[in-house]
């Protein structure tokens, strides 16, 4: 009897854990980048210690300049690119005061007809910001369905992490979207460029594109980046 009595508050107690526990494990698996373990941290960009992230700059050296960046106020220059685009990232390694803050931005300034091309984060849901223009956007889920959407001057964009995104500019005057990033450095892999710039042979193209050597190495020619 005593034995019966005594177990059901035990079974409540595991029962409680079992719920507390998996919810940690979905609050662990929904973050990004690892969570905080100080006020700040920033980067020592030049440190040639590596760890996940960067290491620390000295706080005593730490400046009120160290959590200001300037660099995404003026507009990219949208004639230096094949698409009419200008990307100006404000990530960890632009700016070092991001270190460990799990956020980042990026500025996309467009010239009319301007095309960011598909593209994808892998570390990084973004939450897109229309400032100026009209836009045709879309990403592509892993299951290959295309979501599109026209976008205007105001609208606020969800592209999910990791998937296959892009924005044309379809005004007739320039566009600038601002993107936020749920991480400090959350890269971007350009497929064109990814796929036909990276000197991958051009059998690989030839098969997984189907098409003829000479159109892969027009395409290659292309789509390297000039260094
Ligand atoms: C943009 O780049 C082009 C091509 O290099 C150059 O001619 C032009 O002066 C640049 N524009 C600005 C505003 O820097």
């Amino acid at each position: 009897m005593e034995g019966s009595a005594f177990s059901a508050p035990i079974c409540c107690y595991l029962i409680w854990l079992f719920f507390v526990c998996s919810s940690l494990v979905l609050l662990r698996s929904a973050a990004t980048d690892a969570d905080l373990l100080q006020d700040f941290c920033v980067a020592e960009l030049q440190s040639s210690v590596r760890v996940n992230g960067f290491p620390c700059k000295n706080v005593a050296d730490v400046q009120g300049q160290d959590f200001v960046f300037s660099g995404l106020a003026h507009a990219g220059n949208t004639s230096l690119s094949l698409t009419g685009v200008a990307r100006t990232p404000a990530s960890v390694l632009q700016f070092p005061g991001l270190n460990t803050q799990g956020i980042s931005m990026v500025r996309a300034d467009f010239a009319p007809g301007g095309l960011n091309v598909p593209h994808l984060h892998p570390r990084a849901s973004e939450l897109a910001f229309i400032l100026e223009g009209t836009f045709y956007a879309g990403f592509i889920t892993t299951s290959n369905k295309l979501y599109t959407q026209t976008v205007h001057k105001g609208d606020l964009l969800i592209i999910p992490r990791g998937l296959v995104h892009f924005q044309l500019n379809i005004g007739s005057t320039p566009g600038v979207i601002m993107g936020s990033l749920n991480s400090q450095n959350p890269g971007a892999q350009l497929l064109p460029v990814t796929l036909f710039g990276t000197d991958i042979k051009d059998e690989v193209l030839e098969k997984a594109f189907q098409l003829s050597r000479k159109a892969v190495e027009a395409l290659k020619t292309k789509l390297t980046p000039k260094s």
